[in-house]
């Protein structure tokens, strides 16, 4: 009798009774939704492809939506293959559905706001579900309660005092470090919540970051590994598949990277061996200042890279980077001034002299051209190569041009020839032309 009547209650009926009239007439209005999905495995409300709207979804995402199994998810590939917005619809709808604390990371704070922070609250708008913003404090609820906080973790003391987090998203997962990782995975404790995951977004930058030895070269019966390229995306522009299909022929770096989001085979790296971690001011105080610039393009980054150096005991500490493409002049000068900058001695690129020179202009005063001589490549590189190399690691940037920048290697023979790729420098050829002066010259022979 009593199964009975047990078999006859509505599952569906059930959950809407325990959700208020407010938060059940925002799921019925939510674009993502073809109809709501009813209450099981207790109180936790799971969610399948057969619920949702398809023309708002890539199909690789619809079939992984509802796994909520594996603690780690490792969304990989080439660029705009929509991991980033394809992970952040799946923890947007596990968060709808039930009552989460999410807390979404990238490794510098001042790119949150314009890559993860925007996709979240783009998808929030897109499926029409209420939310409160606060823009400073960069936090997002939802209409049940359901936080989503944003933090860098160059902030990672605020972060060690937020309680009871139930997930946790790390936008470009390839720039945080092992130990950033392992910190974040002890926040994410099991407690009452259901589900606890952490979702990571990323490219396959390189074979020496943390990331491929840990999901690739590492076995972990607890992560699902999702790989996908641009063709798995049916909502990139033809603009952007054309770009990425053209690195084909102008970088093939790039292209394996970027295009077939493949880990790309790793030749022989120009600096083997980098020290990352955090450097303090107080720790290099005493020692000398240098600050190089490379120019860019359109499409290329101008960058420039910042730190001290300690002759004497022949390590090169680098603690600052900037790195922006399709910069003016008058914003390149604006912000050498922003970053405090503006009274060094700047070494930049002598290919761009009207450019210095209008620098000079602009209050930049001090900024002056680097001398390439002949092989200045090659006898930077290796006046370098003979320092210890720290870099902050909040310098993600100069940190994944150390882990690509490689030796070319001779078509015919296969041999690494005594030249570097043209790629993966902007940062570092803006250090060489920062340390330049302090070199000493003296010429050994150079290996490979
Ligand atoms: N379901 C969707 N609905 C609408 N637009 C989408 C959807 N999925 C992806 N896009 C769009 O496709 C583009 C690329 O997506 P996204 O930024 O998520 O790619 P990605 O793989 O994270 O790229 P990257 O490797 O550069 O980080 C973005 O403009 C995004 O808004
Ligand atoms: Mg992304």
């Amino acid at each position: 009798m009593k199964n009975t009547i047990k078999s006859n209650i509505n599952k569906t009926s059930l959950i809407e009774e325990l959700l208020s009239d407010e938060e059940n007439g925002v799921l019925k209005g939510c674009s993502y939704f073809k109809k709501l999905p009813p209450v099981s495995f207790g109180d936790f409300r799971p969610i399948k492809k057969s619920y949702l709207n398809p023309n708002k979804f890539n199909g690789w995402i619809l079939e992984d939506i509802g796994n909520y199994k594996k603690r780690y998810n490792i969304y990989y590939g080439g660029g705009g293959s929509g991991k980033s917005y394809g992970a952040a619809q799946k923890i947007v709808l596990k968060a709808a559905l039930n009552k989460r604390k999410v807390l979404v990371v990238r490794k510098i704070r001042a790119t949150v706001k314009h890559s993860i922070y925007a996709v979240i609250k783009g998808i929030l708008d897109n499926g029409n579900l209420k939310h409160t913003e606060n823009k400073s404090d960069m936090t997002l609820t939802l209409f049940n309660g359901s936080v989503f906080l944003f933090k860098g973790l160059d902030d990672s003391e605020k972060i060690k005092s937020i309680a009871d987090i139930t997930d946790i998203v790390i936008e470009e997962a390839s720039e945080i470090t092992e130990d950033d990782f392992t910190q974040l995975d002890i926040r994410l404790r099991p407690l009452k919540a259901k589900y606890p995951q952490i979702y990571m977004m990323f490219n396959p930058v390189s074979k020496i970051n943390w990331v491929y030895k840990r999901w690739f070269l590492m076995k972990n019966e607890n992560a699902a590994i999702l790989h996908t390229t641009y063709t798995d995306n049916r909502f990139l522009t033809e603009e952007y598949r054309k770009t990425l299909e053209k690195l084909k022929e102008t970088n093939p770096a790039y292209y394996k990277i970027y295009c077939l989001g493949e880990f790309a085979t790793l030749d022989k790296l120009v600096f083997p061996i980098i020290e990352k971690r955090l450097i303090s001011s107080e720790e290099v105080a005493h020692l000398k200042f240098f600050a190089g610039m490379d120019f860019g393009y359109i499409n290329d980054d101008t960058a420039i890279i910042s730190g001290r150096i300690d002759k004497k005991n022949k390590v090169i500490y680098i603690t600052g980077e900037y790195f922006r493409k399709a910069m003016t002049n008058d914003v390149i000068a604006q912000t050498i001034k922003a970053l405090g900058l503006q009274k060094e001695v700047i070494t930049a690129d002598s290919a761009e002299q009207k450019s210095i020179a209008e620098l000079r202009k602009l209050g930049i005063s001090r900024i002056r051209p680097a001398q390439k001589g002949k092989d200045s490549v090659k006898h930077g590189l290796q006046q370098l190569s003979q320092y210890k190399i720290v870099v902050d690691e909040r310098c993600v940037k100069i940190i994944e041009e150390f882990e690509n920048y490689t030796w070319k290697k001779d078509k015919k023979t296969g041999e690494y020839i005594n030249e570097p790729i043209d790629t993966y420098n902007h940062g570092i050829d803006a250090l060489r032309y920062g340390l330049e002066k302090d070199m000493n010259s003296t010429v050994i022979k150079f290996f490979k």
